[in-house]
């Protein structure tokens, strides 16, 4: 295999984007990523959606995409995994240059969430799970957090408390991040007085629904010699799945897909857990980020509970974990997510993250998840 760098990042800020079409969102996002890079030509674009067709009614959006940005004929390929599309999208553009097939790709991530009602985004996100055995009898995916939160607190005697010093922690983080869909900080009492969404999970326990895309230039590392910036390269690749509907998993608490696509993507990069400085994790609710978090190996299990109040996974803590604000301050457009996280480690490697730079960080990590974890992407980046 080639070695594979990121060499042009495009990201916009997330949010309720309704004066901007879908096509718009994805010739933003991918101009500022080929402009970025100072690349001369994309041999091959790759998409990552998970429900463009059930929110904006436009399927065929890879080719919409390289229509617009002026760049057919060159091939373009839209990838799904659910909310884990973007880090999909990520692993297939790695194998398209590490496989020698294209020089320079386009990965794009892209979704808009906000062009349809409140309760149609709901039912789409819950397409992610078991259509016949789960969301035909009314299962959401607040609801589905909510049953494994649940576990947890049982099994590891957490409180709300635990839970929403994961959402306090994160909007500190996006408070310093000018692309936040959300820029103010929040404590503790506030997500406890949110509104209830599906026990024990409050509003600030939720990721919100967003409009938004974020790209990433990759090359080989021949071609990458010639890049604008510091090229950053993807040093480990790690895809997993589990079993979608939860009504089959042994035990609620394991994320077992993640694990799998981190022990993955660990062996192939040739590190370990205390290795990563900094990592952008899948919190889509409070409770996914302390499940990851477990892992992902960056704290033994039971103890995913106690590393946002403890302030380890806090900037400045032993390991910071989502400094972008992470799918809850930054937005979760669910197809663009796992290409944002990618754009945030790459600003945080090149050290041009600003207030919310980890000093000195060289290796970091991004892990996306699809629908409960029923398929998780873990990526490593190395400057
Ligand atoms: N965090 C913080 N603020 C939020 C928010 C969130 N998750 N969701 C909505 N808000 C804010 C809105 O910005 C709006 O503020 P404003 O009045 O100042 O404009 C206000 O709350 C009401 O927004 P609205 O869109 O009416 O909220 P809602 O009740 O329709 O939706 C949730 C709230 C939590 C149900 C919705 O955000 C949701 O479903 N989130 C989960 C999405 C999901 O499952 N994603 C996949 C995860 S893996």
């Amino acid at each position: 295999m080639r070695d594979v760098a990121v060499v042009g990042i495009g990201v916009m800020r997330f949010g309720e984007l309704w004066e901007t079409p879908l096509r718009d969102l994805c010739v933003n996002a991918s101009l500022q990523a080929v402009e970025d890079a100072g690349v001369d030509r994309v041999d091959s674009i790759v998409v990552g959606s998970m429900a463009c067709g059930l929110f904006t009614e436009q399927e065929h959006v890879a080719a919409l995409a390289a229509d617009y940005l002026g760049l057919g004929p060159v091939p373009a390929t839209r990838v799904e995994a659910a909310c884990a599309s973007g880090g999909a999208a990520l692993r297939a553009g790695f194998a398209e240059v590490a496989s020698g097939l294209s020089d320079v790709v386009l990965v794009l991530g892209v979704e808009k969430m906000t062009d349809v009602s409140g309760d149609a985004t709901t039912a789409g996100l819950a397409t992610a799970a078991e259509q016949e055995y789960e969301t035909f009898y009314g299962a959401t995916f607040p609801g589905m957090s909510a049953m494994i939160a649940r576990a947890y607190m049982e099994r590891y005697h957490a409180a709300p408390e635990h839970l929403a010093a994961v959402a306090v922690k994160n909007h500190a983080h996006g408070a310093l991040n000018p692309l936040a869909q959300f820029q103010n900080t929040i404590t503790v009492d506030d997500v406890l007085q949110s509104v209830l969404v599906a026990d024990p999970l409050h509003m600030l326990d939720c990721s919100p629904v967003s409009d938004g895309a974020a790209a990433v230039v990759l090359c080989s590392a021949e071609t990458a010699r010639r890049a604008r910036k510091r090229p950053i390269r993807i040093t480990g690749v790690g895809f997993a799945t589990d079993t979608i509907s939860l009504y089959r998993r042994p035990d609620l608490t394991r994320m077992a897909a993640v694990e799998r696509a981190a022990k993955a993507a660990y062996a192939m990069a040739r590190r370990a857990p205390g290795d990563i400085q900094v990592a952008e994790v899948h919190d889509g609710f409070t409770i996914m980020e302390i499940c990851s978090i477990e892992e992902l190996g960056f704290v033994p299990r039971g103890q995913g509970k106690d590393a946002a109040p403890s302030g380890l996974t806090a900037l400045g803590g032993r390991i910071p974990v989502n400094p972008g604000g992470g799918l809850k301050a930054r937005g979760h457009p669910v197809g663009a997510t796992g290409v944002a996280q990618a754009c945030e480690i790459v600003t945080q490697l090149r050290g041009e993250a600003g207030k919310r730079q980890v000093p000195g960080a060289r290796i970091g990590l991004t892990q996306n998840m699809g629908g409960s974890a029923g398929s998780a992407s873990v990526h490593i980046f190395e400057a």
